[in-house]
């Protein structure tokens, strides 16, 4: 049967129904539109979750805060358990990939991850009123107090990835955009919370420090590749660590609702 012809058979049961259970409820008769909103009744949170998909999706792109009107419900969304689940699908996903893998096992063959929100989470830092879950503007100065402080979380999803493709012969390399003058306290936090070797973990020099993630991503991948490394995965929670040039056989978006760069 044909899904229209299911969904009329299924109204014609419904209608009935529902005009005697409950006529004051017209919208008892949708059951494919659940609780989204349609029939003029507003449900919050609906529209944050669109704008949401639209930014995990890079449709909504150079957007500078979180509008106002999602601040709780981007907050709510990254304490609760739907992030943590969102993370451990991306997690699954890229592990169901590298495992099927055949890797060279020269010491090439290589796993690109970005660091902030993806390896290290700063969610106690966006947490607290002033950043509101990135509803304010970012504050270079606090967020820098932030990250000298060497106290940013694993994102579990991620660590437990890492060590599986670990195990499974990858070279870890990260690529963020920290800067350099922060290596020592990078080092210090990832080692602290289980991120304990790597092949390279790149920072951005003082003379790259005008260009756009994504220019400075590609170059670090392509001097990667230059040096003879296979980019076979690699993961980020901006578009700007995944697209560019030299992005890797496949590339894996860790989801992130609170900022974007470009
Ligand atoms: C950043 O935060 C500090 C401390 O709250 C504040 O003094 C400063 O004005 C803020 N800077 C910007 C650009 O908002
Ligand atoms: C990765 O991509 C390159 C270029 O398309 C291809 O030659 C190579 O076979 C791929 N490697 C794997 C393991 O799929």
């Amino acid at each position: 049967m044909k899904p229209t012809s299911l969904l009329l058979l299924f109204l014609a049961i419904a209608v009935p129904a529902s005009l005697t259970l409950a006529g004051d409820v017209p919208n008892k008769i949708h059951p494919l539109r659940p609780q989204v909103g349609s029939g003029g009744h507003h449900i919050p949170g609906v529209s944050c979750q669109s704008w949401r998909l639209a930014v995990e999706t890079d449709n909504i792109k150079d957007w500078d805060v979180v509008p106002m009107v999602c601040e709780n419900y981007v907050g709510n969304y990254m304490l609760g358990h739907q992030y943590r689940k969102d993370c451990n699908a991306a997690g699954w996903a890229a592990y169901d990939y590298a495992k099927g893998l055949t890797l060279k096992k020269d010491g090439k063959d290589v796993w690109i991850f970005d660091i902030d929100e993806t390896a290290l989470s700063n969610l106690p830092y966006y947490a607290r009123p002033d950043n509101a879950f990135g509803a304010k503007e970012y504050n270079e100065t606090t967020f820098k107090e932030w990250e000298l402080e060497g106290k940013a979380p694993a994102v579990p999803a991620i660590l437990y990835l890492y060590k599986r493709l670990l195990k499974l012969g990858f070279k870890i390399v990260f690529i963020s955009g920290k800067s350099e003058s922060l290596r020592s306290i990078t080092v210090y936090n990832m080692k602290k919370v289980g991120y304990h070797t790597w092949e390279k973990l790149i920072l951005k020099q003082t003379s790259e420090s005008g260009t756009t993630a994504m220019v400075y991503k590609s170059k670090k991948r392509k001097e990667l590749e230059e040096a003879g490394y296979r980019i076979l995965g690699n993961m980020g929670d901006q578009w700007s660590d995944l697209m560019g040039s030299h992005v890797g056989n496949r590339t894996f978006k860790v989801p992130n609702p609170m900022f974007y760069i470009a």
